[in-house]
């Protein structure tokens, strides 16, 4: 039976770095460890949360149950033909994931690099940056059901994924723990250039024909210039997701704020930049007590310090509020609040 620990502090679990407490935590090393632990009745009984990196998440209170988190990190490799399976436990750190990949030329992931948190919280919210989202290379996941105590595996259309979603934050939301994730790969390197400030980056670095090494190197290279380091400032990107508005509403928008920043989602929908949504309400680099927004991207919310996951939440509604006044949308959280 894995270890139970009671009264754990999980400050340095999650990357705001704000103060909480679990009432019980256990390390899992593996599947059996999850079987085993499923045979206790404080799995039964009490609340559950699985976590990772604790970096899409904010504690707004000490959290009254068994937090669980896993540990196991193998990463195993199938070459079939130009096709490159690999399999990663849900405890890997995504980064070093990433790393082995771009080491091994396993082309896909690159544009994800420096994604903080674990591969098994990437499908919870199909992870994405820089003109790729974790549904172009998933395969398939194991997850083990909370409920039942069984094994089922999730191929790519079974998860729904759409941006920042899927099944595990819909329907099945806290009914599976994710064990092990599979990645499509290939051999073959076709760069994923459509972003901007990436095509910029290659240019200044003379890169015309950018091998997998560089384009891990820039996106990692645009992503430290633009977002605070969690080790010395406390966040977890972007707090908010960009909102997805019909084409009536945008056209409406559009007419009132011309320099709206917005993409193109399909014929009927258009993605709007939440960062200047709420840099335009005057939020950018703002300082209030211990929060604020990252001077670099208002869609950021730090931690000065001392901050407690109340204040963030409130200074998160706050921003919730000036944004639908002043543009009468409705920003939602991407980060999990606890
Ligand atoms: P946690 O925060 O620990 O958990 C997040 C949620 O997933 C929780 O609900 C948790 O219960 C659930 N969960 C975790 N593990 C499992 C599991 N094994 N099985 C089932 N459920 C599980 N995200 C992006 O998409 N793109 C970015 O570019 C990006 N940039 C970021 C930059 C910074 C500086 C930071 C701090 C965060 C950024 N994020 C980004 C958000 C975050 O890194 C991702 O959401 C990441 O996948 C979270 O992983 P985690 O292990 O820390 O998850
Ligand atoms: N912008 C502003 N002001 C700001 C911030 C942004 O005007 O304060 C403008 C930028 O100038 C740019 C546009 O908004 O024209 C978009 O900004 P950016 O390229 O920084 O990306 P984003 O839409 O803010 C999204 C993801 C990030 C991901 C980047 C890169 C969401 C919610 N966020 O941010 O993901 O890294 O694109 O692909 O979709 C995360 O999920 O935690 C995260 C960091």
């Amino acid at each position: 039976m894995p270890q139970i620990l009671q009264n754990v502090s999980l400050t340095n679990r999650n990357t705001f770095g704000v103060e909480a407490y679990a009432q019980w935590f256990c390390e899992i090393n593996n599947e059996v460890d999850l079987k085993e632990l499923y045979t206790s009745s404080l799995f039964h009984n009490q609340k559950l949360l699985v976590l990772g990196g604790g970096s899409n998440l904010l504690f707004t209170k000490n959290f009254e149950g068994l937090v669980i988190h896993l540990n196991n990190k193998s990463i195993r490799y199938n070459i079939d033909g130009d096709d490159v399976f690999v399999s990663a436990g849900a405890g890997k750190n995504w980064n070093e994931l990433v790393t082995f990949c771009v080491d091994h030329e396993f082309a896909g992931m690159e544009n994800l690099s420096l994604i903080p948190g674990s591969v098994g919280a990437s499908p919870v919210q199909n992870i994405g940056a820089y003109g790729v989202e974790l549904m172009d290379i998933f395969h398939s996941c194991r997850a083990f059901e909370i409920e039942t105590g069984n094994i089922h595996e999730f191929d790519n259309a079974a998860c729904h994924f759409s941006y920042r979603n899927s099944i595990f934050k819909q329907k099945l939301k806290g009914k599976f723990i994710i064990t092990e994730v599979t990645f499509k790969l290939s051999k073959n390197f076709y760069p994923k250039l459509d972003y901007g400030e990436i095509k910029k980056e290659l240019k200044i670095r003379g890169l015309l024909n950018p091998s997998i090494v560089n384009v891990s190197e820039v996106v990692s290279h645009i992503r430290i210039n633009k977002l605070p380091d969690p080790a010395t400032i406390g966040n977890a990107g972007s707090f908010f997701k960009n909102p997805v508005i019909g084409v009536e509403k945008f056209g409406h928008i559009k007419s009132v704020f011309p320099d709206i920043i917005y993409y193109i989602v399909d014929n009927d929908h258009f993605k709007l930049a939440a960062g200047w949504l709420i840099e335009q309400c005057g939020w950018k680099g703002k300082v209030i007590g211990n929060t604020g927004t990252w001077k670099n991207q208002a869609l950021v919310l730090v931690n000065h310090g001392k901050a407690t996951g109340a204040e963030i939440f409130n200074l998160s509604s706050e921003i919730i509020n000036s944004v639908q006044k002043r543009f009468e949308i409705v920003l939602e959280r991407e980060v999990h609040i606890i």
